[in-house]
């Protein structure tokens, strides 16, 4: 094996822990499939869905922890999204991995906003949490009409 082969080895072994380190803070684990990686995307974005539909009269912990979960979620997005995830009843668009720079910037607005409506939740600033809510509520959209059937 060469040097160049084991360097590359020992690399993607600390990419590999970093990614878990980080992820082990909210429990989550990248999909093994893309089987896996639809059902997951689909429930992450139905949960969000219900946050999002519930969450404008939270306030106190209920609403901290509503943006929290807002913010998680919208930090897995990439990884729940593999390149040519397409099986089964996917609605996801080939246009996904032709703009990844494009998507992935519309979750960083969402999870943006949610990090930003968690601050306010903490801070009891209810004019902040609302525009936060009214910010990730946009990213839905706006991520749909180009990424979905
Ligand atoms: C960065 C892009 C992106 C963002 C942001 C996003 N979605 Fe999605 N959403 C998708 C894609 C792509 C699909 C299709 C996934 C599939 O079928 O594989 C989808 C699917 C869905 C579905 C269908 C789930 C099912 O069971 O078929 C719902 C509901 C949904 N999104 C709700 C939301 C809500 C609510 C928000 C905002 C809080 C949101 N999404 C934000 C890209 C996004």
């Amino acid at each position: 094996m060469s040097i160049k082969k084991i360097a590359a080895m020992a690399i993607a072994g600390l990419m590999t822990f970093g990614v878990v380190a980080v992820m082990a803070q909210d429990a989550f684990v990248a999909p093994a499939t893309p089987e896996e990686a639809v059902a997951t995307r689909k429930a992450l974005m139905k949960q969000d869905g219900g946050i999002l539909r519930s969450a404008g009269p939270l306030t106190g912990s209920e609403a901290v922890m509503a943006m929290q979960t807002l913010k998680d979620n919208y930090s897995h997005i990439p990884a729940l999204f593999p390149e040519g995830s397409i099986v089964g009843d996917s609605e996801a668009l080939p246009a996904i991995w032709e703009n990844w720079e494009k998507f992935v910037a519309i979750a960083k607005t969402g999870e943006d906003a949610a990090a930003a409506g968690l601050v306010a939740a903490q801070a009891g600033d209810t004019a902040g949490y609302a525009a936060a809510l009214q910010a990730i509520g946009g990213t839905c959209g706006a991520c749909h009409q180009q990424f979905r059937s």
